[in-house]
């Protein structure tokens, strides 16, 4: 049965919707309709971290809690989920977190403070152990102007010293009931001639697909809500990814690993540790732990950004991708983009999985180069796939973002090295070919020359890390 409104928890209250505009962001539901204002608007694109809030899904009878940016999370994406605000966490007494910034002194003008007490309410309720990386990975997508991080990373380091069990863990069984009291049907909200449709599985998206016939798809909408908050766009269907099982697995099978387009990038990471450890260590650079607990491969490929970070990784690891429209496809990704932001993606078509090759004998690395390393995007990216014997290039793909309209391989740079002995010699000749593999542009991010120079000295870096076998550090 199809319904034609979302459920979730707001807080301790089940909530149902249906007459809210499909394009409502989490933020301003909260602010406007429920005056919930502890929630802060500071960029209203992801990156400050003042509206953090916190979800927790059912996953196996086990509630998992995210920290999410309300300002790029439509409302409806809520279906099926608790949403914890920072009003509720200190509700009858300070949560640990709360009483721990103020006896660490972590706020000042306190307009970042709910963000990160948020964001550490995420780190608490995940268990991280508050190491200097832990903090430092928990709290990269939240900016304070005014108090310093230090004592804010104090607060962090000393929150489990008010107790490790807060009312949510008292609380834990009435909201998985709650939870599984919610209907998980497919959704279909209808409002002032906009859609918003939650099919749960693959058979009901791939019909609804192809009954509608202008609308967009949605996974975690880190990229495409923003045409709503940044551009002032509306758009008028959206058919939401999310939450559909059929496309959410990480599966290892016959030396592939399958991930369903919609995975969030946080839930592949520690798959990919034991694969593939310097394509997961660079995912600790991709955007921050909101972006990332919901952001997918899926969406970065499609959205086709000549500095998307997943596009070049998969392009060296020879990755392809099954789409699905009316039937489904296969398509090598070296074949899947056109040209600047095109992809060979038809009308009605999406993304279904990414099928990562897992290479037992090569070597892999990649980088990424951007102004700031944390949650920050690429000038630069690149990476490397190495299949060496006897010290000689059997095979080598170097795929770059950054350096053209699309993610490219360095064609010309692999056709000499293949067959050549993998000294210093070979790649100092070919860091003067790789100039003849790209034409970069300057822009905002890094001048054209700087481009050059830059995957010049990535590729002789590479070269050093392996002969000298360094870990895979990435920056
Ligand atoms: C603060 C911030 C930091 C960021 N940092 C990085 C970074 O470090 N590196 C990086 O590469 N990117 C970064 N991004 C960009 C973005 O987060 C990524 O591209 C992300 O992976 C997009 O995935 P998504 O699921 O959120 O896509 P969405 O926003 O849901 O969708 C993006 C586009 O893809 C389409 N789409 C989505 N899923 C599918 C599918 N399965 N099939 C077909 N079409 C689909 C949508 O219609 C839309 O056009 C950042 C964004 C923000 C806001
Ligand atoms: S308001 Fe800045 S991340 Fe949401
Ligand atoms: S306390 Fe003022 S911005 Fe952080």
């Amino acid at each position: 049965m199809i319904k034609n409104e979302i459920e979730f928890i707001l807080n301790d209250n089940l909530i149902k919707i249906k007459d809210i505009d499909t394009n409502v962001t989490v933020l301003n539901y909260l602010r406007s309709n429920k005056k919930l204002t502890g929630t802060k608007e500071g960029c209203a694109s992801g990156d400050c971290g003042a509206c953090t809030a916190v979800t927790a899904e059912l996953n196996n009878n086990k509630l998992t809690y995210k920290s999410i940016n309300t300002c790029i999370t439509f409302l409806y994406n809520l279906h099926g989920k608790q949403l914890i605000t920072v009003e509720n966490i200190g509700k009858d007494k300070l949560h640990p977190v709360q009483q721990s910034m103020i006896d660490n002194d972590g706020s000042q003008c306190g307009f970042c403070t709910p963000g990160f007490v948020m964001a550490m309410f995420g780190m608490y309720k995940n268990k991280i152990k508050p190491t200097n990386n832990n903090i430092d990975e928990y709290l990269a997508g939240n900016l304070c102007r005014c108090t310093g991080y230090k004592s804010i990373k104090n607060a962090a380091r000393k929150m489990y010293s008010y107790g490790r069990n807060d009312k949510f863990t008292k609380n834990k069984k009435i909201t998985i009931k709650l939870l599984k009291s919610i209907n998980k049907n497919d959704v279909i909200i209808d409002n002032n001639k906009k859609k918003f449709y939650i099919p749960s599985n693959l058979n009901n998206l791939i019909k609804e697909t192809q009954k509608l016939s202008k609308f967009k798809f949605l996974s975690g909408g880190t990229d495409l809500t923003l045409e709503v908050t940044k551009q002032n766009k509306e758009i008028n269907s959206l058919i939401y990814l999310g939450n559909n099982k059929d496309l959410n697995y990480i599966n290892i099978k016959n030396n592939y690993l399958h991930v369903g387009a919609a995975t969030p990038i946080n839930d592949l990471i520690p798959k990919l540790k034991n694969i593939y450890p310097s394509f997961a260590d660079m995912f600790y650079r991709y955007g921050s732990i909101q972006i990332r607990n919901v952001a997918t491969i899926g969406g970065n490929l499609a959205s086709a950004s000549p500095i998307g970070d997943c596009s070049p990784a998969l392009l060296a690891l020879n990755s392809s991708l099954l789409i699905q429209g009316k039937i489904q496809r296969e398509v090598h990704i070296n074949k899947f983009f056109k040209s600047y932001r095109k992809t060979t993606l038809k009308n009605k078509e999406f993304i279904k999985e990414i099928k990562i090759p897992i290479f037992k004998n090569c070597i892999f690395k990649c980088y990424k180069i951007s102004k700031r390393f944390d949650d920050d995007i690429s000038s630069v990216f690149v990476a490397f796939l190495l299949n060496l014997k006897k010290n000689l290039i059997i095979d080598m793909n170097i795929a770059f973002g950054g350096m053209a309209a699309t993610p490219k391989l360095a064609s010309k740079t692999q056709k000499f090295l293949i067959g050549k002995k993998f000294n210093y010699n070979n790649i100092h000749i070919s860091k003067k070919i790789i100039e003849n593999d790209f034409n970069p542009l300057s822009d905002m991010r890094a001048s054209s020359q700087y481009r050059n120079i830059v995957s010049q000295n990535l590729l002789e870096r590479f070269y050093l890390e392996v002969k000298n076998n360094r870990s895979e550090t990435i920056n």
